[in-house]
């Protein structure tokens, strides 16, 4: 196994930090190795605000939820799904610009903004800095988009707080392999490896000293509770992100 794919299964996620900054110059590199991920038709569309005012954490920590690390954490970047520019460049040219408004552009957003956090993500922790993803800004994405003064056609998807852990973290551990990565074609019947997973997911939950629970039912609950999350809906269109049907004017 090579450094990287060693550092890549290593990861864990913290919600505790320490009070020492994160140095600017690792803060850079971590900008660039997102910058660098691979996008749909080259068009980049993503970008990342790096929060690290004080009083603007704490507000983003009260907008995910009041998730206490948001605030801990020195450095709080948002990701977000941006069309922003290829607007620009249709003006620029005298081009039409109505790509945004298909259903396709969140998965092209959400993708390309999922490759850039991913980098960021191993670039922190090859860094010694911990981190953890933060999909709360979606809560109250109306605020998050008035806070970051967000234009049209740029959308928060997901935040990541970025920081020294101020604690150890045991690692989570993932489903059986079978169940997520498929031979040829895709394989529905996963039962048993969901109940397989919530013996290894319930014995973790022991070692650690916390309440044993399966994976299915924190999951079932989850969804259950939260059959929306977020203000999305409403706030998607308010940006551009009108989902209309293009084929049917
Ligand atoms: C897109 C995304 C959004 C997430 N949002 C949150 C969040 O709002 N709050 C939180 O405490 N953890 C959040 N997490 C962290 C997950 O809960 C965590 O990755 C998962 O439990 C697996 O744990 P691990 O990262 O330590 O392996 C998020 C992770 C991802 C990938």
């Amino acid at each position: 196994m090579n450094d990287v794919i060693r550092l890549l299964k290593n990861h864990r996620s913290y919600r505790h930090y320490s009070a020492q900054a994160v140095e600017p110059e690792k803060l850079r590199l971590i900008m660039e190795a997102a910058q660098a991920a691979p996008s749909w038709v080259n068009g980049q569309q993503v970008s990342v605000i790096a929060v690290r005012s004080e009083e603007r954490r704490q507000q983003l920590s009260v907008l995910s939820g009041n998730q206490k690390h948001v605030a801990e954490a020195p450095v709080f970047l948002v990701f977000c799904m941006d069309f922003h520019r290829a607007k620009l460049a249709a003006e620029l040219e005298g081009q039409p610009f109505e790509t945004a408004e298909d259903v396709d552009a969140l998965l092209v957003g959400a993708a390309d903004v999922g490759i850039a956090l991913a980098n960021a993500v191993a670039a922190a922790e090859s860094l010694g800095l911990g981190i953890i993803p933060i999909g709360g800004v979606r809560r109250n994405t109306a605020e998050v988009i008035k806070l970051l003064q967000l234009p049209q056609y740029v959308f928060p998807v997901v935040g990541l707080c970025i920081g020294y852990p101020a604690e150890e973290q045991p690692q989570r551990p993932r489903l059986p392999m079978a169940a997520v990565c498929h031979e040829e074609i895709y394989n529905p019947d996963q039962l048993g490896l969901i109940e397989e997973y919530n013996v290894v997911h319930r014995e973790s939950l022991k070692a650690q000293g916390l309440t044993e629970r399966d994976w299915s039912s924190m999951i079932a609950r989850f969804y259950a509770l939260n059959p929306q999350y977020g203000d999305a809906q409403r706030t998607l269109k308010q940006q551009g992100f009108t989902c209309r049907n293009l084929n049917q004017q």
